[in-house]
């Protein structure tokens, strides 16, 4: 099993206290920063965009992971600011040409993720293992904050995970998005997952102190 990685979802920051935020974030030695990219098509809303990704980049030194809503990502992939250390997905049926849009994140830089979402079958990984460092595991449907676990993707997550290792793939991760609350995280970790991106029902509520939240999450996934 991997060591157990946070990636707190930027949307759900309150952007009148970014700065501030980022600098916890720092502090907690996050791994990731959790980007949505959304286009209004491909998901129902609309969020980040590139110009804001490259904010973040002047902001801080911790990578990316640059989550794509968006349809025929690898016409758009250029536009942002992907580098070494970084990972960016797309989903599955987003364009396509899935693979081709996993090579240009390759040829970036940065590593490629793909995006499953719940009704997405697992099988699909076959044709992209040589392309992927990492699968997203979507344990909501993507397009918004504040949704509630949809219990068949725990499941998925020990499929995914099988299906990785009966084929020599190990090394890939599994990333899950979507309701990752504290005791949600520990039952996603004990399916397989690696990285959890902590949203409105983990770190971003106001039930408790940020900092305090980052610790109940990490002893969470331990
Ligand atoms: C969309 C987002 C959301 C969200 C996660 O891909 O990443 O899933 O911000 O946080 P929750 O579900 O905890 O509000
Ligand atoms: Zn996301």
């Amino acid at each position: 099993m991997h060591a157990s990685q946070i990636a707190p979802s930027i949307m759900c920051v309150d952007f009148l206290k970014l700065e501030d935020t980022l600098d916890s974030l720092k502090r907690a030695n996050i791994e990731y920063l959790h980007v949505d990219i959304m286009d209004g098509e491909f998901v129902p809303n609309y969020t980040l965009g590139p110009d804001f990704c490259r904010s973040l980049k002047a902001a801080c030194d911790i990578p990316l992971d640059v989550h794509m809503m968006i349809t025929h990502p690898e016409r758009k992939l250029g536009w942002f600011p992907l580098g070494s250390g970084d990972y960016a997905s797309v989903h599955y049926e987003a364009g396509n040409h899935p693979i081709r849009a996993l090579k240009a994140i390759r040829d970036a830089g940065a590593k490629p993720m793909l995006a499953l979402n719940p009704a997405t079958p697992v099988c699909v990984l076959e044709s992209v293992l040589d392309d992927i460092d990492a699968v997203l595991v979507m344990t909501v449907n993507p397009g918004y904050a504040g949704q509630k676990l949809i219990e068949r993707t725990l499941d998925k997550i020990t499929c995914v995970r099988r299906f990785l290792d009966e084929r020599g793939y190990e090394h890939v991760r599994i990333e899950v998005d979507g309701n990752v609350s504290f005791e949600n995280a520990k039952r996603m970790r004990r399916a397989g997952a690696d990285i959890f991106v902590a949203g409105t029902s983990s770190i971003f509520t106001s039930a408790m102190p940020f900092d305090e939240a980052i610790i109940k999450l990490r002893s969470a996934i331990e």
